[in-house]
């Protein structure tokens, strides 16, 4: 009689518990530590273990900017990181802009200039801008157009979002 071979995935019985590391985060001014999968991507403990569902995912192939923050000072698609390498930093996500009830200069641009449809991008598209005007605070339209060069926006045409920043730019001047 023949023995069908178990897969060893099978062998070892109920899913064995990962590794886990400990990371210390900082994220908006707010400290958080939490015991993590290696295998977690920042994007995923972003939304799913400190619940800041701001922060998107649009893609799987690292290209839509969705999923953009701000880390240790520059932006970053947190779909590219996993989440134990952003151990000790200093992220910001799109709920750190507004202050004391009121919008950041670019969440109020973008409203006031249409520059969102959908809204899905926006975030990512803010946070990118975020980081853009903190390097460049007046920034020509074509600057402009290469910092949001990663963001993929499938509704505007990025006429408005490039007027947004514009405008919020002129405004934190
Ligand atoms: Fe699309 Fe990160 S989810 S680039
Ligand atoms: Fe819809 Fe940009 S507003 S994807």
């Amino acid at each position: 009689m023949s023995t069908k071979k178990r897969s060893p995935l099978l062998k070892q019985g109920p899913r064995q518990p990962a590794n886990l590391h400990s990371i210390n985060v900082t994220v908006n001014g707010r400290k958080y530590e939490d015991s993590i999968e290696s295998r977690l991507l920042l994007v995923h403990y972003i939304r799913d273990v400190l619940r800041l569902t701001g922060t998107h995912v649009g893609c799987d192939t690292s290209n839509c900017g969705a999923c953009t923050i701000v880390f240790n000072g520059r932006a970053v698609k947190s779909c590219t990181m996993f989440a134990v390498q952003a151990d000790g930093a200093k992220i910001e996500t799109i709920e750190g802009l507004a202050k004391d009830g009121q919008l950041h200069p670019l969440q109020k641009a973008f409203w006031e200039n249409h520059g969102l449809q959908c809204g899905f991008c926006t975030p990512g598209m803010i946070m990118q801008a975020y980081w853009l005007l903190k390097e460049n605070p007046e920034p020509s339209e074509e600057q402009i157009r290469w910092g949001i060069a990663g963001n993929l926006c499938r509704c505007t045409g990025y006429q408005n979002i490039v007027k947004s920043i514009k405008a919020a730019a002129a405004e934190m001047r």
